[in-house]
């Protein structure tokens, strides 16, 4: 049988992708859907390391666009993405998994606080590993904590589920018809064209670290297992060796 291309993954769900067809809050058939697809790639063997994203229920940058305090506004966002992930946690559990919710932001009565060394012990452990609100720190967004854990725990790839984007386009295809999607791309281009994959310290991070990146459609059964079995789907982010 065809062994996975990678052994140890970060899967980056943004909020958006728990949210549905109905944009924002939680979807609960929807999250189900999603532990389905992680539950496949755990009885491959492949370790897994979640990384959720808030902005179906706040976003950081929403709050002070409005003239809250940024890092108040932050504090919020990393909270929701504690929300997410509980949400995440029992849906993984239902469908028999074994899960250990871990945060940046202590608060022990809900979940373990994250440390580097536990969460290795646990992936080891065969257990999935949901990591919730963020790095913790207002101005980092939750691109950057998948990226700076991914560094952390020597995770081979970062898998950035996107909903209903199947990958990185050099205009936005909801807009613009001719857009055209990139196979491959170097950090640098991410960088250089401003492209919406990623903000720029995660990007940097990636690339100081060399984490490559696979931006994929979610919504699509199957395309996490897709990913992890190297079949080329979406986008893949790396170091252009041409270049
Ligand atoms: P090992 O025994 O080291 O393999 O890991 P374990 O996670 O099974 O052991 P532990 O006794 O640390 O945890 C047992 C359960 O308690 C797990 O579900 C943990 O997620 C949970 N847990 C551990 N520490 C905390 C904490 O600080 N707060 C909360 N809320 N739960 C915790």
């Amino acid at each position: 049988m065809q062994e996975p291309v990678y052994k140890r993954v970060i899967l980056k769900i943004s909020g958006e992708a728990l949210a549905g067809q109905q944009g924002t809050g939680l979807d609960l058939c929807t999250v189900d859907l999603i532990a389905r697809q992680i539950r496949d790639v755990r009885h491959l063997g492949v370790e897994i390391a979640i990384v959720v994203g808030g902005g179906n229920i706040w976003r950081g940058t929403q709050g002070s666009e409005r003239g809250m305090d940024r890092p108040t506004s932050d504090n919020m966002g990393m909270l929701a993405t504690v929300i997410n992930a509980l949400a995440m946690q029992d849906a993984l559990e239902r469908s028999g998994m074994q899960t250990r919710l871990l945060t940046a932001i202590e608060m022990k009565e809900v979940a373990e606080p994250y440390i580097r060394r536990k969460a290795v012990r646990h992936l080891e452990k065969g257990r999935v590993i949901i990591l919730a609100s963020g790095t913790g720190n207002p101005y980092f967004s939750t691109d950057t904590t998948a990226a700076l854990r991914a560094a952390e725990i020597e995770a081979d790839v970062i898998l950035m589920a996107k909903k209903g984007t199947d990958g990185v386009y050099n205009a936005d295809p909801n807009l613009d018809p001719a857009a055209v999607k990139y196979a491959t791309l170097d950090y640098l281009d991410i960088l250089k064209r401003q492209l919406k994959v990623m903000d720029a310290t995660a990007t940097s991070l990636c690339m100081d670290n060399s984490i490559p990146l696979i931006v994929f459609d979610i919504g699509v059964s199957g395309n996490i297992q897709r990913a992890v079995m190297g079949e080329p789907i979406g986008t893949y982010v790396g170091r252009d060796e041409g270049a």
